[in-house]
């Protein structure tokens, strides 16, 4: 049984279609990042499903069972916004106790189960703060424990960290992902933030356009990428456009490259992705396959790692090479990187 399934789901708004025949399942447990563009849906996608909003066509079913009838509370679905939107003047402990009580559930059990949560949390000395004296980690963590009080069948969090700090969304990312393995609770998880997808996800799916255009484990979407749009949208990418000639061959500009699987492949115009960490520095006198030699243009500095624009012929790619002690490299210097004939990807081009 599946824990959150959508069937054929359109909604339109006037004559805008926000969300076009859509079919996702999420399994019992799992936490799928759906992950798209500002506009493409994704929020009008978890208001279907928590009961907001009600879908023009299809079905959504929740445990196998069909919620079109439903209220949002009959749906028993723990739902975090990206504002904070906590009761204002009432402390921590009121707002996640706040559904319970509407419930009706005895004030002892109320106590504990608060506790509990507030301490899931790490929030055990905040339950008499009021909200508006807390950080907005601090009310998204309470958010949180309120959305999991109820003790919901399915999560959903539409962009809960997207008004954090850098550090703070870091953090708070990777405690939801644990307080989520450790409930095992069926969630949703709305982002426009790839690595942030990548990396609190069990399964990626990727919209465009109110549709899901690649669905896939983090690792799967990002070496994988099934269409253009995917490789753009996730990660960064190098594409190159390439001719593949009959037998296989294939011609970037008139530099033959060697590509896997590419013999398989209709020959005519297609494009080669290829990772920017794929392309690795090779010395003068190397013999390795597919070498592009260059001129750096320049570079970014970003930690770990410096991106080197690398000026290839009249083209330019991207390097990503480790910051280990070969030091920096200056705009001028000539650079040779090569890539493994798995690490590219040919999509066709349109
Ligand atoms: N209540 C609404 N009325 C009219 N148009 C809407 C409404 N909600 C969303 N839309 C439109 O539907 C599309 C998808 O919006 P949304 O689901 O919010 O996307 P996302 O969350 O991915 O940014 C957008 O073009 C948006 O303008
Ligand atoms: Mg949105």
């Amino acid at each position: 049984m599946s824990g959150v399934e959508l069937r054929n789901v359109t909604k339109a708004f006037g004559k805008a279609v926000a969300v076009r025949n859509l079919d996702l399942t999420v399994g019992k447990g799992e936490f799928l990042a759906l992950l798209g563009p500002s506009g493409c849906g994704k929020t009008t996608t978890l208001r279907m499903i928590a009961g907001f909003t009600r879908p023009d066509s299809g079905e959504i079913l929740i445990d196998g069972q069909p919620v079109s009838s439903l209220s949002v509370r009959e749906r028993r679905v723990g739902i975090v916004f990206q504002s904070y939107a906590l009761f204002p003047n009432m402390t921590a402990f009121e707002n996640i106790a706040f559904g319970l009580r509407v419930r009706k559930l005895p004030e002892e059990e109320v106590r504990s189960r608060v506790f509990r949560l507030l301490e899931m949390v790490g929030l055990e000395d905040k339950a008499n703060a009021n909200c508006r004296q807390l950080s907005g980690g601090q009310q998204q963590r309470v958010a949180l424990a309120r959305a999991l009080a109820i003790e919901p069948r399915v999560l959903l969090l539409d962009e809960p960290l997207s008004a954090l700090d850098a550090k703070v969304r870091n953090s708070l990312r990777f405690e939801i992902k644990k307080i989520q393995r450790e409930s095992g609770i069926t969630t949703i998880y709305v982002t426009h933030d790839q690595e942030e997808a990548l990396s609190i996800s069990d399964r990626v799916a990727v919209m465009r356009s109110g549709q899901i255009e690649q669905a896939g484990t983090p690792w799967e979407v990002y070496a994988n990428p099934s269409s253009l749009f995917v490789a753009d949208f996730v990660g960064v990418s190098n594409f190159l456009d390439v001719e593949v000639k009959a037998g296989g061959t294939v011609f970037w500009n008139d530099r033959p490259l060697e590509v896997e699987g590419a013999g398989s492949l209709a020959p005519g115009p297609w494009r080669l992705v290829i990772r920017p960490e794929r392309l690795l520095p090779v010395p003068k006198d190397a013999q390795e396959k597919n070498i592009l030699e260059g001129t750096v243009a320049g570079r970014v500095f970003l930690g770990p790692i410096q991106r080197v624009a690398l000026d290839v012929g009249k083209e330019r790619i991207l390097v990503d090479l480790l910051n280990t002690e070969k030091g920096h490299l200056s705009p001028g210097e000539p650079l040779r990187v090569s890539f493994s004939p798995g690490d590219g990807r040919l999509i066709r081009r349109s």
